[in-house]
């Protein structure tokens, strides 16, 4: 079989990369996907198994850190396409350890432009690079990012994303690489790492643990599917103009206390519990460092120049989100033994 495009998608066994993965592989098959990935904690096979055994699908073990791994990987597989999702993704992970986001997000997308740009001759070829809102900055209660907001990083981790953001397009200024960078709000749904507040919460509640809440619980995020941020990651590569940026977010925004609560409700129910049993879990705990207050998205620009919308309504997002883990316990159990237990104790304590 030849293939139209090889396309390295890095971060693939992660929670938005595998989503990325699934949909590309069912829904290209003249496309050879190959899903370059470290396994880090956060990286799983296991999210891939349904699709592993298709023909146009491909699991290389590398490190986006190592310029042997990315020559191997090019040349094996005649990369023609990157879609970079690979990162360190956990602000509070940032707090107690930058470097390692300093080597992946910066040292490590440095690293696959750099390949990039050595192996692509002739045109044709897309680099799409996967950032965060996060890269914006705190909101105030009014307003909200667009593409020309300015950027003003807080936490290492969103530091480390607008750095990266910053030399994808500087090799598109300075090269002419093509580039495209699109910057997501908070993403929800199935394979999500426990660590990252939906399905910590999920979690803690179905083992009655308490549901810690940072700060007093106001700070606001604007949560998407996430298997509509893997439908605009395939938009924007698609027919994104090269050297542009797209925001993509949910118009979706929630108190933390509130989605908590609701969670709660939710769950009640599934877990046959009584009204207001969960609720008593919630424990407002130390605030993380330089919270950021709110973030929120204005993704007009993606809607109205390639036609992209959210598809799913949060409150239907939310329920086969607990649906999914409910039935997946056994995917939760597996990454919340080990390395888990010790992070959990240390944040937590
Ligand atoms: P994740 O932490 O779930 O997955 C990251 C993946 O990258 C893992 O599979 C891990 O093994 C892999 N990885 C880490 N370091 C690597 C390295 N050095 N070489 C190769 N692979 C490596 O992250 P996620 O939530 O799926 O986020 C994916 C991307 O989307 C990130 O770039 C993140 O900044 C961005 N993003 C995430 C969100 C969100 O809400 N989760 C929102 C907007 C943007
Ligand atoms: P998180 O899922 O870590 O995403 P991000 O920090 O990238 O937005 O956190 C979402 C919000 O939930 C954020 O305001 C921090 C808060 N939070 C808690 O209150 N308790 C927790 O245990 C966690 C992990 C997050």
């Amino acid at each position: 079989m030849s293939y139209t495009k090889n396309i390295l998608i890095t971060g693939g066994a992660g929670f938005i990369g595998s989503h990325v993965i699934r949909l590309f592989v069912n829904k290209y098959p003249n496309y050879r996907i190959i899903n370059f990935d470290k396994l880090t904690y956060a990286g799983n096979l296991k999210n891939l198994k349904d699709i592993e055994e298709k023909s146009n699908y491909v699991f290389f073990k590398g490190d986006i850190c190592s310029t042997k791994d990315l020559k191997n990987v090019f040349t094996t597989y005649s990369i023609t396409d990157v879609i970079h999702l690979a990162a360190e993704s956990h602000v509070d992970r940032s707090i107690e350890g930058p470097m390692e986001f300093v080597m992946t997000n910066v040292v490590g997308t440095v690293n696959l432009l750099q390949t990039a740009k050595e192996n692509w001759i002739e045109e044709g070829h897309v680099f799409y690079h996967v950032s965060t809102d996060e890269v914006f900055g705190s909101l105030g209660s009014e307003g909200l990012f667009s593409e020309t907001t300015s950027y003003d990083p807080r936490s290492p981790y969103s530091a480390s994303k607008a750095s990266s953001d910053h030399f994808v397009r500087a090799y598109f200024h300075t090269y002419g690489l093509p580039v495209k960078i699109s910057n997501c709000s908070n993403n929800y749904g199935s394979h999500h790492f426990p660590e990252k507040l939906i399905p910590l919460i999920i979690n803690n509640i179905f083992n009655n643990k308490p549901l810690p809440i940072y700060g007093k619980g106001d700070n606001i995020r604007d949560w998407l599917w996430v298997e509509d941020h893997a439908l605009a990651i395939d938009t924007i590569f698609h027919n994104g103009k090269l050297g542009e940026s797209y925001n993509v977010g949910g118009l979706n925004e929630w108190t933390n206390i509130d989605l908590v609560k609701y969670l709660c409700k939710i769950l009640d129910k599934k877990l046959n519990r009584s009204e207001g049993t969960n609720e008593k879990l919630i424990t407002f705990v130390k605030d993380r460092a330089g919270h950021d207050a709110r973030y929120a998205i204005d993704a007009s620009k993606l809607a109205n120049d390639l036609g992209w919308k959210p598809s799913v309504k949060f409150e239907e997002g939310l329920e086969k989100t607990v649906d999914w883990y409910l039935a997946n316990m056994d995917w939760v159990s597996e990454i919340t033994s080990g390395e888990y237990q010790d992070y959990y104790t240390k944040m937590y304590r």
